[in-house]
């Protein structure tokens, strides 16, 4: 039973969900996924924030927090490189000192805000080392008030853990239903959705093992979103790149990972998806530039391809500030070389030489 308004119907929702006009939805992704630009994944949770702190020797207080968030989103020049700010429930309803919304900062200089929606995983009775994501709970309004703030994208983390026996089958066509629902949700909000079914970089596997589990989950996913309607060229794909364990005995070459990476997409994302791009899951921030132009290196594909880093972009930022109103010029200088290097990398124009000045 499906309700709008006062009318009930027996036509599951998703049926309505896909008679929109997904127009905007187009508009959008092209907006996001623009030759030369990437997006900043500033959304992490107001816990995890504290982690990032860390590294500027800051305790976790919403006062650093917002300092954080203002260098980052007022840095001058960045709207030459960034399309897109994904932001966190706290941040998009936070201000600058002179009291402008954080969306409307970024929507001013070109930069498409965007919102996590997802609420954290919990793990799955029965399934040990394994989580489900939460947030599917009151989604539609949540989006609604989102999209009145100004966003115009969402993201929706899925984790997937390399080990003993695992990922399981379950686990992925579990979460990947559940990837499916939240996206007709959002898009029926007029957002497009991201859906990030994270394969965790942590572990001691091989970059052989890497490209199965990636390639199985993402063949899951988009036989579980075609199977739920949702409009494909409306939704953009966060992925990991293909990469062996940080614990795995050999590294590979950032050749090796482009081509895992790439024979991973050709085998499970449809044509018509709107857009990929890459989570940089604990890479240095060079590396992490390194790979995306490796991918580059290879051509146009038939899905436009960027970069949607936190930690890689924001820890040299963090490294650079330290707290200090003083260091705030030298830390946006940070953020735009390191979104520069990334822009280049992008468009396949990244030399690894230019990178003397990088701050791991
Ligand atoms: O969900 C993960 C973030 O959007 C990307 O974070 O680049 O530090 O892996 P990361």
């Amino acid at each position: 039973m499906c309700t709008f308004g006062r009318i009930s119907f027996r036509t599951p929702c998703y049926t309505f969900y896909t008679m929109r006009n997904n127009t905007d939805l187009y508009t959008t992704v092209a907006q996001l996924m623009q030759s030369g630009k990437g997006i900043l994944a500033a959304d992490e949770s107001d816990a995890t924030a504290g982690k990032r702190l860390e590294i500027a020797k800051l305790p976790n207080q919403p006062g650093n927090r917002q300092d954080f968030r203002e260098l980052l989103f007022t840095a001058p020049g960045v709207e030459e490189y960034l399309s897109g700010v994904i932001l966190y429930d706290s941040t998009i309803r936070e201000t600058t000192d002179q009291g402008t919304p954080f969306a409307d900062v970024l929507a001013a200089r070109g930069i498409v805000p965007g919102i996590k929606v997802d609420m954290g995983v919990k793990p799955i009775p029965g399934f040990d080392g394994e989580v489900i994501t939460k947030g599917l709970d009151g989604l539609e309004d949540r989006c609604k008030e989102y999209f009145d703030i100004g966003a115009r994208f969402t993201k929706w983390r899925a984790v997937i853990t390399i080990g003993d026996g695992i990922p399981t089958d379950e686990c992925i066509e579990l979460n990947a239903v559940r990837m499916a629902e939240y996206a007709l949700v959002v898009q029926s909000q007029g957002m497009v959705p991201m859906v990030e079914p994270e394969v965790l970089f942590a572990g001691t596997h091989s970059l052989a093992e890497a490209e199965e589990v990636t390639t199985r989950a993402l063949t899951v996913l988009f036989a579980t979103l075609k199977k739920y309607h949702v409009d494909l060229k409306g939704l953009i794909l966060k992925s990991s790149m293909v990469l062996a364990g940080d614990t795995y005995q050999d590294q590979s070459s950032c050749d090796d990972v482009a081509s895992a990476t790439l024979r991973t997409f050709k085998l499970s994302v449809p044509r018509d998806v709107g857009g990929i791009v890459f989570l940089s899951g604990g890479q240095t921030p060079k590396r992490a530039t390194e790979n995306l132009q490796a991918i580059a290196s290879y051509g146009a594909q038939p899905w436009p391809i960027t970069f949607s880093y936190s930690r890689a972009i924001q820890e040299p930022v963090l490294i650079a500030w330290q707290g200090k109103p003083e260091n705030v010029t030298l830390a946006q200088k940070v953020l735009l070389y390191r979104t520069r290097m990334n822009s280049l990398a992008q468009q396949g124009k990244y030399v690894s030489g230019e990178d003397l000045k990088d701050q791991k």
